[in-house]
């Protein structure tokens, strides 16, 4: 009975501490003073040799169901705090997966790649297939094989870089036409040819228009029963399709080694529409290629009947449409490797 009332008194006084709690700490203080080495429940297992013989057994059974019971209800108590705890822990590290994320930096295609990867596009458009040559060129791909041979007047125009070599042999390419001697050359059924080779090109300028690299693209038709009509087709849907439908296109007699009868293009000037202003240079029309049927001197070095086998052949520079459609004024600065000067090509945003 005694016992009995001990018992409640103590389950009743924890009762009181438990509900005063906070803290996992403060529990642990709780459990200390009942389970502890000096804790309540503990100093009542020490009375145990206080207790007649006869009584031990009960007194034991008493105990452990006191200590059970202690121990239960600091447990559960410790689990509820703990979960609140973490709950509390959870919430306040909570990441916000609603909030828009930081930009990547990323850089953007070159104005000078993007402009040759449309020409590319549409002249793949057509059935072309797009070739790529070396940088260091043979003199003979790059003239000789080009009808022009050494001592020519026309070298003077391209006056380039030769590689050290007593013979000078090779040098940097001054001109894409190169791809047609070699095309012709790898060609060894000498069947029909439909290319386009944009690259770069070297020269001994350098101005507000013109860099010493600067780039073009080649093109050569080679078939039988290509015609000066197929040429002027070509070249005219080029340049309407690059420059914009209302564009008009006039070809002029020329004269380049390789190509006869030769031609240079123009078309009305983008800016003023052909009205007449300080880039135009008042005249209404812009200069954007030179063109011209195949030589027979150049098919029949290429290896080709020039009896059974024509073509047309078309050269411009990728920076001059590139100055034009993003009216870039010095030439320099495509090549500048200024980020802010690129940075204007970013169009990521629009694409
Ligand atoms: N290769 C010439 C140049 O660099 C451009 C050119 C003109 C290419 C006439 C051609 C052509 O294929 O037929 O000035």
């Amino acid at each position: 009975m005694e016992k009995n009332m001990e018992r409640e008194d103590i389950i009743k006084k924890l009762e009181s501490d438990l509900s005063e709690i906070k803290t996992k700490n403060d529990l642990l203080q709780v459990k200390s003073m009942y389970l502890g080495k000096n804790g309540i429940v503990t100093s009542l297992s020490a009375k145990m040799k206080e207790i007649p013989n006869e009584e031990k057994k009960e007194y034991g059974k008493f105990l452990n169901e006191i200590k059970n019971e202690v121990e239960e209800k600091i447990n559960l108590l410790l689990n509820s705090i703990t979960e609140r705890e973490l709950n509390e822990k959870l919430l306040s590290e909570k990441i916000d997966i609603t909030l828009p994320g930081r930009k990547i930096k990323t850089g953007s295609l070159h104005p000078m790649t993007r402009v040759t990867e449309e020409f590319e596009d549409l002249f793949v458009s057509m059935g072309y297939t797009v070739y790529s040559g070396p940088e260091v060129e043979s003199d003979e791909n790059c003239f000789q094989k080009l009808n022009i041979p050494k001592g020519h007047p026309a070298r003077d125009s391209q006056d380039t870089f030769y590689l050290k070599d007593e013979f000078e042999r090779f040098l940097l390419r001054s001109q894409t036409s190169t791809a047609q001697a070699r095309a012709m050359e790898e060609n060894k059924e000498k069947g029909p040819i439909r290319i386009v080779c944009p690259g770069k090109v070297y020269r001994r300028d350098e101005d507000a228009t013109h860099s010493h690299q600067f780039m073009q693209i080649e093109g050569l038709v080679i078939d039988k029963n290509v015609s000066m009509a197929d040429l002027k087709g070509t070249l005219e849907l080029f340049c309407k399709k690059i420059l914009g439908e209302k564009t008009k296109v006039r070809f002029r007699p020329s004269f380049f080694p390789f190509t006869e009868p030769s031609v240079e293009v123009d078309v009305t000037c983008f800016k003023c529409n052909g009205n007449g202003c300080s880039l135009c240079k008042q005249t209404g029309w812009i200069e954007v290629l030179g063109a011209g049927m195949v030589h027979p001197n150049v098919l029949e070095m290429g290896g080709y009947d020039s009896k059974v086998y024509q073509g047309f052949a078309f050269g411009t520079g990728i920076d001059r449409f590139a100055m034009f459609k993003y009216a870039i004024p010095d030439i320099r600065t495509i090549y500048g490797n200024d980020i802010r000067f690129l940075q204007e090509f970013d169009r990521k945003d629009v694409e």
